[in-house]
C-alpha cells in the first residue's frame, strides 16, 4: 500500500510509519518539525525512517494546502492524520497553535482529499473529547460535547468537519480516540518522559491534583497494533450492505466512525510512577500539586468497538511499557 502519514517525525506518527515501512508498504511523511519540544528528536525519528527506501520525506507545515496537494495527487490506498499540536496544558499558553495546526491543517487535509478520497482516512483525535464525563468507562456511543481544554475543542471540532467531508464527498473516514499513548521515543512533555528525567536528575515531581489521577495508559507498540488492523476496516456507507456491529458509532449519514483505542485498564498514578521507581530502581521525590486548568481527574476507554471490528485489544501492562520506555530513555541519552 502507499500510505501518507502526517506528524510523522511525531512520537505516533513514527511508530506508525515505522511498522507499515518494516511490512513493505510506501510511506509518504509530511512533518513540518515544530519547536513544541526539541526538534532533534523528531530529526532522529526520521533519521531512522529514512533508512527505508520506500519512505519519503516532506518537512512542510499543513497549513500550506497547495504543497499539500501537490503531495496528495500522487494518490494514496491510506491516509493517516497524526499531525497535530498536542499537548492539554499548552493549549493554555498557546492557544493560536491549536487553531493552526489543528483546525486549519485537519482542514487543509481534507480539501486536499475531497475530489479524490484514499481508500481509507484516520484521524487522531483524543481521550480529551470526553471532558470530564462521569460515566466510566467511555463509550464511543457518549456524548461528547463539554470539552474542558482548548485543545479538546480543536479535536472534536476535526471530528466533526472530518464527518461533513465524509458526508458531503464520501472521505470513508475513522477518528481514532487515542488515550493517553506512552512507550519509547515518547514525548518529552508527557508524564513519564518528565519523570523519568527528574528523578534521574534527583528532583521532584508534580503529581497533579494531589496525585489522585486515573489514566488509561496505552502502550505505542499496543497502539500501532490497533490501527494497523483498523487500516482495512473501512467504514462503508449508510445503507450499504454490511452486518451491524453492536455498540458501533458508525454515523446514520456517512461514512465515518470513531473508535477508542486504549488500555481499557485505567492505572493510577502512584502506581504509574511505582512501575518508573521500579524500572530505574530509584525513589521519587512526590511534588503534590492542585489540579491543572483544562485537565481531567480520569480517563477509562471501553475498547468494545474495536475488539468486535479487529479481534484486537490492547494489553501490555505499566509494568512492561515503563521498562521498555526506560531502556529506550537510558541508551538514547546515553554519554
Ligand atoms: N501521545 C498521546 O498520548 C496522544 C493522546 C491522544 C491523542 N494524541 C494525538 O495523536 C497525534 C500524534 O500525537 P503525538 O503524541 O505523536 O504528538 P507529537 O507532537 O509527537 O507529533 C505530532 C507531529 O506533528 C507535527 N506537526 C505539528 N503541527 C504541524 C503542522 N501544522 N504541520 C505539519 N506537521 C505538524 C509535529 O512536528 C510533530 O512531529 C496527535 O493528533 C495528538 O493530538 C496523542
Amino acid at each position: 500500500m502507499r500510505i501518507l502519514v502526517t506528524g510523522s517525525a511525531g512520537f505516533i506518527g513514527f511508530h506508525l510509519a515505522r511498522r507499515l515501512l518494516r511490512r513493505g508498504d510506501e510511506v509518504v511523511g509530511i512533518d513540518a518539525f515544530t519547536p513544541y519540544y526539541d526538534p532533534a528528536l523528531k530529526e532522529a525519528r526520521h533519521e531512522i525512517l529514512a533508512q527505508h527506501k520506500t519512505f519519503v520525506a516532506h518537512r512542510l507545515r499543513l497549513e500550506n494546502l497547495d504543497a499539500l496537494r501537490k503531495i496528495y495527487a500522487q494518490g494514496f490506498d491510506a491516509v493517516v492524520h497524526c499531525a497535530a499540536q498536542a499537548g492539554v496544558r499548552y493549549s493554555l499558553e498557546d492557544p493560536r497553535a491549536y487553531i493552526d495546526a489543528n483546525i486549519v491543517g485537519t482542514y487543509n487535509l481534507l480539501e486536499a482529499m475531497r475530489d479524490s478520497p484514499p481508500g481509507h482516512a484516520l484521524l487522531a483525535s483524543t481521550s480529551s473529547v470526553y471532558g470530564a464525563n462521569a460515566r466510566v468507562p467511555f463509550f464511543e456511543t457518549d456524548r461528547a460535547d463539554h470539552p474542558l481544554s482548548l485543545y479538546a475543542a480543536t479535536k472534536k471540532a476535526t471530528e466533526e468537519m472530518a464527518h461533513a467531508y465524509a458526508h458531503l464527498f464520501a472521505v470513508p473516514t475513522t477518528m481514532l480516540r487515542f488515550f493517553t499513548v506512552y512507550g519509547p521515543w515518547g514525548r518529552p512533555d508527557m508524564a513519564l518522559f518528565k519523570f523519568v528525567k527528574a528523578i534521574l536528575a534527583g528532583e521532584p515531581i508534580d503529581l497533579y491534583n494531589y496525585g489522585k489521577m486515573r489514566r488509561d495508559f496505552t502502550f505505542i507498540d499496543d497502539l500501532v497494533e490497533a490501527m494497523l488492523r483498523l487500516l482495512p476496516v473501512v467504514p462503508g456507507r449508510p445503507g450499504a450492505r454490511q452486518a451491524p456491529v453492536e455498540g458501533d458509532s458508525l454515523s446514520p449519514q456517512a461514512p465515518w466512525r470513531v473508535v477508542n483505542i486504549g488500555a481499557g485498564k485505567p492505572t493510577d498514578l502512584e502506581d504509574f510512577v511505582a512501575a518508573i521507581e521500579a524500572a530505574l530502581q530509584r525513589k521519587a521525590q512526590r511534588n503534590p500539586m492542585p489540579m491543572q486548568k483544562g485537565d481531567v481527574p480520569a480517563t477509562f476507554a471501553n475498547t468494545d468497538l474495536l475488539f468486535r471490528l479487529t479481534g484486537y485489544r490492547p494489553a501490555t501492562p505499566v509494568g512492561e511499557g515503563v521498562p521498555a520506555f526506560v531502556a529506550w530513555y537510558r541508551h538514547y541519552f546515553a554519554p
